[in-house]
């Protein structure tokens, strides 16, 4: 199995490397920090890890001869993830493809600055997905198999009070994966959303209120690669989040509201980043 991964340096992205490592999978990873991409690889299990990983160098020239490569990358960066993309496929057709490369942040309309922070959320969290997977549609469609998966979020179910950007760039990830999965499957390509609660990550680690129903990051990264072996459609993990998810999407607007107004908000980053 060929598994390639953005935001592989961190969390989510980092727990699904080592699950599939576990596995026998050979890995593409992708993410900004080099260091942590060479620490990650150095924790695969063993069997898989015997081998060289390699590093496509700043000039985006392949490396040969390795099992799992490392591409140390912005994704708002289209031709270098294009480039990575390419490169990974040259060993062997892909099977999995997952977008997780991720960035949370409280925004509000109101402060001028917070615009940039807008601009980012929605680069990396949407348009990077849709660079992601690009490269990878032509050859799945020509073998009729293949499995794109988009990182969602329950966030995504509603708008949350302080939360706009990243609200509005986990509810574009639903409809843009859902869109992608009616295109796609008449190839025999499946597209999978994946919407996490809360799982205990460095993104988290930073929130300042109480966390319902959160989960260990292993723990995620072994119910999100069942529901991608099984192809599922949509799938919030874990399952008690899916119900919370459920609840919101029906709740009427003016009890939504009055619950939203008084729930804990994200930090902003402030102006100065
Ligand atoms: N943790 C949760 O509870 C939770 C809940 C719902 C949804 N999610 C989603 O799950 C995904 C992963 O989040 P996480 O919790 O694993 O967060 P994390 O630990 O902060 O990891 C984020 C990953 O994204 C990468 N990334 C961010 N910006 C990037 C960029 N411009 N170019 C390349 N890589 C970039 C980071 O790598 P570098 O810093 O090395 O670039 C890192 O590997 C995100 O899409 C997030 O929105 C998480």
């Amino acid at each position: 199995m060929r598994v390639f991964i953005t935001g592989a340096s961190s969390g989510i992205g980092a727990a699904l490397a080592l699950f599939y490592a576990a596995q026998g999978a050979q890995l593409g990873l992708v993410g900004r920090r080099e260091q942590a991409l060479r620490d990650l690889v150095d924790r695969l299990p063993e069997a898989c890890s015997a081998t060289h990983s390699a590093i496509l160098d700043a000039r985006h020239d392949a490396v040969s001869g390795a099992h799992h490569r490392i591409y140390p990358l912005d994704v708002r960066d289209r031709n270098a993830l294009h480039a990575a993309a390419h490169d990974f496929q040259q060993s062997g057709p892909v099977d999995i493809v997952i977008a997780s490369a991720g960035v949370s942040a409280g925004t509000l309309t109101e402060e001028l600055d917070d615009f940039q922070v807008f601009r980012e959320i929605i680069d990396i969290n949407v348009l990077s997905m849709v660079a992601t997977f690009e490269p990878f549609v032509a050859a799945m469609k020509q073998r009729g198999q293949g499995t794109l998966v988009g990182i969602g979020s329950v966030a995504g179910v509603r708008g949350f009070a302080g939360a706009g950007a990243y609200s509005a760039s986990k509810a574009a990830v639903r409809a843009y994966c859902e869109s992608l999965r009616v295109e796609l499957a008449p190839a025999g390509i499946h597209v999978v959303t994946i919407a996490p609660g809360f799982i205990q990550t460095p993104m988290t680690a930073r929130n300042p209120y109480r966390m319902p129903f959160l989960m260990p990051v292993d723990a995620f990264a072994r119910e999100a690669a069942q529901a991608i072996a099984r192809g599922r459609s949509y799938c919030v993990i874990p399952w008690q989040m899916g119900w919370v998810g459920r609840l919101l999407t029906v709740l009427p607007d003016a009890l939504f509201d009055r619950f939203a107004a008084n729930s804990k908000r994200k930090p902003r980053r402030g102006p100065a980043s």
